[in-house]
């Protein structure tokens, strides 16, 4: 029978479709011996799974419970298969990512921060001073600016995959003019490549990244193309912290070129003396953008009908590591 390891800290309840044919083993966050098992469900959490790697004996199949699975392979070599949930968890990251862009454009971080420091109403006029200061828009506008909008906002969407796809379906409500960007260009709808994104960059008023991190995906936003983006621009992180260089982008923030909502970052977590945190005009989030309720029963349903495929001796879907022995 083969013996599935996963993180105890779910509940059985959440088990309840996994196929009768597996042993079903839960894993502490600690281990201090062996534990043999054929196929292994790491928790979600990096440092725990560094934790008990070294413990596991028999491992063939990873199912990772997230999209992202760049920090696996460094963990288990390259003998083993991995696979991601690649799907299940759509909806609270694309939401984080709409979240993100209207909170900005409504200036939420000016007017809570007006709130809690007790000058509710006299801080208002700080918002048009601080649309002309980031927009570099000089024009005496009457009334005062209090909100930008998102609707008609030029906006370049780096990923376009499962996540892409679903920040595009909720922001078409706004009738934003979408660019996407992926590895390859190809048509219906209209992707561009990757190798394009410096000439698209200076149009962008938003610029949305949702790719993996990879080798080629490191700092992909570095200095050159901070520089290209216009001034005023927003850059949101949804994807990895390391996908951008955080020296020069702490630099386009301190200068007032840019503005930013990360959900991610590098080094993260961020320390709490790291200078990111007092840059200006960035909103910041501790990587919370995808752990809603629903994603444990989401991801494990993408986890179960992989294990089934397993067992059937079927070709798995979501393969981001083949194992090399
Ligand atoms: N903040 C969070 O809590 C959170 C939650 C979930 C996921 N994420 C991150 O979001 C990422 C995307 O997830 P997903 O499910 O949408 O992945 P996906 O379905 O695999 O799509 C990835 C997209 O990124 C593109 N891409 C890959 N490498 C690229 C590169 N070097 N340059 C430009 N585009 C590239 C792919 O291009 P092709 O279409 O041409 O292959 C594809 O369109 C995950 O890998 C994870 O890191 C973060």
């Amino acid at each position: 029978m083969l013996r599935v390891g996963y993180p105890a800290a779910i509940d059985a309840e959440f088990l309840r479709d996994f196929p009768a044919e597996v042993e079903l083993i839960p894993l502490p966050g600690d281990l201090d011996h062996e534990v043999e098992i054929d196929i292994w469900l790491p928790g979600v959490f990096p440092a725990e799974a560094h934790r008990l790697w070294p413990h596991l004996r028999g491992v063939r199949l990873v199912l990772a419970l997230v999209a992202g699975t760049e920090w696996i392979p460094p963990i288990t070599g390259p003998g083993v298969t991995i696979c991601n949930t690649r799907g299940a968890g759509n909806i609270a990251p694309a939401e984080w990512v709409t979240s993100a862009i209207l909170a900005t454009l409504k200036y939420f971080p000016l007017y809570l921060d007006a709130q809690c420091s007790g000058q509710q109403w006299r801080r208002r006029a700080e918002a048009n001073d601080h649309y002309a200061r980031i927009t570099g828009d000089t024009r005496s506008l009457y009334p005062p600016v209090t909100v930008e909008e998102l609707t008609g906002k030029r906006v370049l969407l780096v990923g376009h995959g499962a996540i892409g796809q679903e920040i595009e379906r909720m922001l078409a409500p706004f009738h934003v003019e979408l660019t996407r960007v992926a590895r390859r260009a190809r048509t219906e709808p209209p992707v561009h490549a990757v190798s394009e994104l410096d000439m698209l960059l200076p149009q962008a008023e938003i610029v949305i990244l949702i790719l993996p991190l990879t080798p080629e995906s490191h700092h992909l936003i570095g200095r050159r193309q901070l520089a290209l983006m216009r001034q005023g621009a927003l850059l949101v992180n949804a994807a990895r912290g390391a996908i951008v260089d955080t020296d020069a982008l702490m630099d386009a923030l301190n200068s007032g070129r840019i503005r930013a909502a990360l959900d991610v970052t590098d080094p993260e977590p961020l320390p709490e003396d790291h200078p990111l945190w007092n840059c200006p005009n960035v909103i910041l989030t501790p990587h919370a953008a995808g752990t809603c309720p629903q994603f444990t029963p989401r991801a494990l349903a993408v986890a179960a009908s992989e294990l089934r495929r397993y067992l059937a001796g079927e070709p798995l879907i979501n393969v981001v590591q083949t194992a090399i022995r």
